[in-house]
């Protein structure tokens, strides 16, 4: 697999690596918009922050960041991002950033879990992905339960939840 120029295509959307020049004005608003990074833990960048961070994760080798976009104009709207990936134990991080505030509620974040959660257990050694969203985040929740995982922890007001490879293919 070559992370640096990995394209995975859906219906709706496609999911491909970033570049430095994908490190753009609309993409530092989504982190510093108060009303999309509420539930992140990064709330403020820049350009040259950014640029740094798809660098450092495109070198990563226990992590695959990748950028949601349009088919219809290309548009990029959000990223997905698995890390760390654990080889060893066969686990996987996964978070989801629908950035575009127009792009939300219209199956988008469920769509882009889907194609990479199916490349990834089809492709990858790995046996469960594990995601933490805040009790408050319904529609994080609510997109991780549609895609089959399942309740696996409570740390403070954050919910960790699991998927195992079986109940993703056997939905
Ligand atoms: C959370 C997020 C990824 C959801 O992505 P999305 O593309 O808007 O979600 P979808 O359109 O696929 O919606 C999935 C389900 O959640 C529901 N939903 C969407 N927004 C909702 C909301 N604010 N409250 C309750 N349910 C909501 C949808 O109705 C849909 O359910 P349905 O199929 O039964 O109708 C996106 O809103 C986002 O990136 N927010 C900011 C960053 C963030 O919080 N990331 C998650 C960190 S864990």
């Amino acid at each position: 697999m070559d992370k640096k120029n990995l394209k995975i295509e859906g219906q709706r959307i496609y999911l491909r690596s970033l570049s430095i020049e994908d490190a753009t004005e609309e993409y530092c608003s989504w982190i510093n918009n108060p009303d999309i990074n509420f539930f992140l833990e990064t709330k403020k960048t820049s350009i040259d922050d950014l640029k740094e961070y798809i660098k450092d994760q495109n070198n990563n080798p226990n992590c695959i960041f990748l950028g949601i976009f349009l088919n219809n104009n290309d548009q990029h709207i959000g990223n997905l991002k698995l890390e760390p990936i654990n080889f060893n134990e066969k686990n996987a991080i996964i978070g989801l950033l629908i950035g575009d505030k127009n792009s939300w509620g219209k199956g988008y974040g469920t769509e882009a879990y889907e194609i990479l959660l199916k490349y990834v257990f089809e492709n990858l050694e790995l046996e469960e992905i594990l995601s933490g969203a805040y009790e408050d985040n319904k529609a994080a929740l609510k997109v991780a339960y549609k895609i089959g995982f399942k309740n696996y922890d409570k740390i403070n007001n954050k919910i960790i939840v699991k998927l195992k490879k079986e109940d993703f293919f056997n939905r």
